[in-house]
């Protein structure tokens, strides 16, 4: 049992202090060194009973393997959470549905659960993603094709974020030009996201997200076309698999988890490779590294901290802490990848990793659904860049690299860079 005393907001190992900036991964490691399951008074999830982070990779998967031990579902530890959320004011029962308000997969276990993939799913199969790899490859020629005479450009704006919200939304049926406006809404909603602090700002971006998707199911009702959204539409009238909040949760889900991540990925991950140059050389010298590499840079920096917190429904133990129901605990995917008990070398970036069992893209029945989807963007995402632009450089001095850093995520604000 451990004996220290739990992190607190203002403590020098709270790892989401707003100083903590790229030395997050330092606190990681000397949290890991602590225990592999630490008490937390940091405001994390809406709830009454005590908070953890679980910081190795053993007990991070023992927990997300196990759903019905560890929740996503709040709802099922009643009178331990509260009824509702403490962020929510009396206005947002108006508000339109997104999947942070309504039921979509990402918050329900099984049954709901199985059944919402389920609607999805076969969009989402590696084989499916393979075939979209012409347009992924075309997409990211065009976007390199408009900087490529200039000889300098801004990876986040140039690249990083055009090409897969351009693939999200054409899977979907999002109209062009109505695209960078929902990149804005949701760039603004996943800076602003905390576990379970709200802000305003947050909450009108959500309203407006909500709104938008709302109008947009409206406009492919009375318009079917050939995508995604007009057959979860069809899915929806068929009646009994999909009501309505559903429908609008899982295409704001699917909007905003299916760029985001993979947005920060790209920049993330250029950053990365430009850090360590024997790395990219050796990336650049043979292409077909390409893959082993883009699941060594989500091992290594993966956009997503944390995944969302899991309520314990009874008593239990985990990695030799005492968890009692209603606790919540908060599975730390950026530590648990760098957990020296399963990576040789974990601080060391190697492209050719030969065994990478990371946990970037979660793990259990919530593990990422695009993960096919992302593998595929990353695969030509680095190979288009590197080919094309061999001479890639950073184009200001690497401390003057701006960061944007949220709860759960930490991002490139831009990246800019000469080749
Ligand atoms: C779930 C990471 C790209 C859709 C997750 C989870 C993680 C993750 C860690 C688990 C969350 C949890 O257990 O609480 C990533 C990363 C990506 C990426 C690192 C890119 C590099 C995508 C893309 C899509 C997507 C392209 C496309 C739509 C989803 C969905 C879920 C999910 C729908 C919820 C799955 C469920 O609850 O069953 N992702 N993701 N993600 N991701 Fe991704």
């Amino acid at each position: 049992m451990n004996t220290f005393n739990s992190i607190t907001a203002t403590s020098r190992l709270n790892p989401f202090r707003s100083d903590a900036g790229e030395g997050q991964f330092s606190i990681f490691a000397e949290l890991r060194a602590m225990g592999a399951v630490i008490p937390i008074t940091v405001p994390m999830g809406n709830t009454k009973g005590q908070q953890w982070m679980i910081t190795r990779m053993e007990e991070v998967t023992e927990v997300l393997k196990n759903p019905r031990l560890f929740t996503v579902d709040q709802s099922l530890i009643e009178g331990l959470t509260p009824s509702v959320p403490e962020t929510t004011t009396k206005a947002d029962s108006s508000a339109p549905t997104t999947f942070f308000s309504g039921k979509s997969m990402i918050s329900v276990d099984e049954p709901d659960h199985r059944r919402l993939r389920r609607l999805v799913s076969k969009a989402f199969t590696p084989r499916y993603m393979e075939s979209l790899r012409p347009s992924v490859q075309q997409i990211a020629d065009e976007l390199l094709d408009k900087v490529q005479e200039q000889g300098h450009m801004d990876i986040v704006k140039d690249y990083a974020h055009p090409l897969p919200i351009n693939v999200i939304c054409d899977m979907l049926g999002v109209p062009v030009e109505e695209r960078a406006q929902v990149h804005v809404w949701s760039t603004a909603i996943s800076h602003g996201l905390g576990l379970g602090v709200r802000e305003p700002e947050v909450e009108a971006n959500l309203r407006a997200f909500g709104d938008y998707t709302a109008q947009l199911v409206e406009t492919k009702r009375k318009r079917p076309a050939d995508d995604l959204i007009s057959q979860l539409i069809a899915i929806e009238e068929e009646g009994d698999h999909l009501s309505e909040d559903e429908l609008l949760s899982m295409i704001t889900l699917l909007i905003f988890a299916g760029h985001e991540t993979t947005s920060n990925l790209l920049a993330t991950g250029t950053l990365m490779l430009l850090d360590y140059p024997e790395q990219l050389n050796k990336l650049k010298a043979d292409p077909e590294l390409t893959s082993s590499a883009f699941e060594e840079l989500l091992r290594f920096n993966g956009p997503a901290t944390m995944t969302g917190p899991r309520y314990a429904t009874e008593d239990t133990i985990l990695g030799g802490q005492q968890i009692s129901k209603g606790d919540v605990v908060i599975p730390l995917l950026k530590s648990a990848n760098r957990d020296e008990l399963l990576f040789e070398h974990s601080e060391k970036l190697d492209i050719d990793r030969a065994v990478n069992r990371h946990l970037a893209f979660g793990h259990g029945i919530h593990s990422c659904l695009g993960a096919p989807l992302a593998r595929v963007e990353g695969d030509v995402a680095f190979r288009t860049l590197l080919r094309r632009m061999p001479n890639l450089q950073l184009a200001v001095p690497r401390e003057e690299v701006n960061w944007h850093f949220a709860l759960s995520s930490q991002s490139l604000v831009t990246l800019p860079v000469t080749f």
